[in-house]
């Protein structure tokens, strides 16, 4: 085993409150980190945990929830029933109507004034300034106080910026950490690695070598219950705006100066700010929009988006969104990054792609045209790393094969993977702030975002059907083809 050496601890125990203790993300998520957190001595002692919620509860009532709506979650293999009971002891529950001044007294009577207090706002980002407003009233919030803002972070340019300054108002930068999960897993933070720790990448990682650079994010689920804010939102922004730009930032960056939380944050804002603004021709041609039609998933029928509990039947929301974008500075001149992603598509799939140039010649009489190398890193659901390369098929002649160098890192290192939440809650309480987004990032994120979004208003685009079970609308093949190009599943 290779564990790293655990980080300080904080002096000062932690507080750490949930806003929206008793919802979904917090049943699904935020306990089951806690808890493996917990079971790996990952909290520093004294850690308290306290849910906040409107439900007229009582602690043990919390706990009910908890045994029922959160253990679920936790992978049974991981599961310790004597560490959950202690688990549950760390816990408090506090009844708080989020609009009333007053009841914040009561959160104040339950954490400790020498507490590190972290205040973890899981609930509808409406909320967040009437949150923030009203802790800051009551006393709660000081320097060392931190403040976790869940994902909508806004819903275009102006909302996001609102939430920044009312939420600045209270807390300064470095005590503000915007989660993006994707940050917290492990095969992203290693595509760091792999860039930044291994030189045989550094020349090669930029155009004219790379001919594309390809991003993935391919669900197989649907809309589930979330129809009530997943159509108002659609993928553009429920995933491009923060999971599938982050990514694109990690791959396009420049050497940071150092880990530090903002050497990283300036070089991949730089990247945000790189990109090519979208023209209404561009929108045009450059981008597709899908929403998922009956089809089958894993063998299983499924409905169509439209046929799902909650969505109108006139619904334009994309469940499907695929797109090429460009970076403009010295480094990625010319070279396209196509970025997809979609519910109910074939398979789960998180990869990215990085196809280098062709040949300038080829002195071997035959062999697949137009072949480039390949570097796959997949994130989701395996941790792998694969190169595509060209060999000699054994014989007489000198024909070429397409073979794979292929590292899979869960068997290379079969350490425990922790998952995102459980790694960024742990940043959280230790103040590392390099996998949370910055507010200049998220903004700038949305300033390249939002023109797609009016601009498909203004053409009056409506998503193309896609079956369930599919890679999208045909136009996605369409957009690479077009160039000579297909997304890796189809060469
Ligand atoms: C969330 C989106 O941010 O990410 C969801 O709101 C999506 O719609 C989820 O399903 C995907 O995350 P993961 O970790 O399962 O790839």
């Amino acid at each position: 085993m290779t564990n790293q050496p655990a980080q300080a601890a904080p002096e000062q125990p932690v507080d750490m409150i949930i806003f929206g203790g008793g919802g979904d993300l917090a049943a699904r998520k935020l306990l089951p980190a806690l808890y493996m957190a917990h079971l790996h001595r990952n909290l520093p002692p004294e850690t308290r945990i306290i849910a906040v919620g409107r439900k007229n509860w009582t602690i043990d009532d919390y706990r009910t929830f908890m045994n029922e709506q959160s253990r679920p979650f936790i992978d049974q293999q991981a599961f310790d029933a004597t560490a959950w009971d202690r688990f549950l002891g760390l816990f408090q529950y506090v009844v708080i109507d989020v609009n009333a001044a007053e009841d914040y007294a009561r959160l104040k009577e339950a954490s400790r004034q020498e507490a590190i207090r972290v205040f973890y706002l899981s609930t509808s980002p409406e909320l967040f300034t009437t949150i923030c407003d009203n802790l800051s009233a009551a006393g709660l919030v000081d320097e060392h106080s931190r403040v976790v803002l869940e994902k909508p972070l806004g819903h275009d340019l102006a909302s996001a910026r609102e939430i920044n300054e009312s939420v600045g108002r209270h807390f300064a930068e470095p005590q503000i950490y915007r989660i993006d999960h994707y940050l917290g897993k492990e095969t992203v933070q290693n595509l760091m690695v792999l860039r930044f720790g291994n030189p045989i990448f550094g020349p090669l990682w930029q155009a004219p070598y790379i001919r594309s650079v390809q991003i993935t994010v391919a669900e197989t689920v649907g809309v589930g219950s979330r129809a009530g804010f997943y159509d108002h939102t659609g993928a553009l922004r429920d995933m491009v705006q923060n999971h599938l730009l982050q990514l694109l930032c990690i791959v396009a960056m420049e050497p940071p100066v150092s880990l530090d939380a903002d050497a990283v944050r300036d070089e991949k804002l730089k990247v945000l700010r790189s990109l090519r603004p979208m023209t209404l021709a561009d929108i045009a041609r450059d981008t597709v929009r899908g929403q998922y039609a009956a089809g089958a998933v894993d063998g299983k029928p499924v409905q169509g988006y439209i046929e799902e509990d909650n969505v109108p039947a006139d619904s334009r929301a994309e469940t499907f969104v695929a797109l090429r974008a460009h970076i403009n500075n010295w480094r990625w001149a010319n070279v396209p990054f196509f970025l997809r992603t979609g519910k109910r598509m074939q398979k789960r799939q998180s990869e990215i792609v990085i196809e280098f140039a062709d040949l300038p010649f080829s002195i071997f009489p035959s062999g697949p045209r137009n072949y480039g190398n390949r570097l796959v890193i997949q994130l989701q659901p395996e941790e792998s790393i694969q190169l595509q390369m060209l060999a000699k098929e054994p014989g007489s002649g000198m024909n070429m094969l397409p073979v794979n160098l292929n590292l899979d890192l869960q068997q290379a290192i079969p350490e425990r993977r922790a998952e995102a939440y459980e790694r960024l809650l742990i940043d959280v309480i230790r103040g590392r702030l390099t996998h949370f987004m910055r507010r200049d990032e998220l903004e700038a994120a949305w300033q390249w975002v939002e023109p797609i979004l009016s601009g498909w208003q203004e053409l009056h685009d409506r998503p193309r059907p896609y079956t369930a079970g599919t890679y999208g609308p045909a136009a996605s093949s369409a957009l690479l083809a077009r160039e000579g190009m297909s997304w890796a599943e189809e060469a």
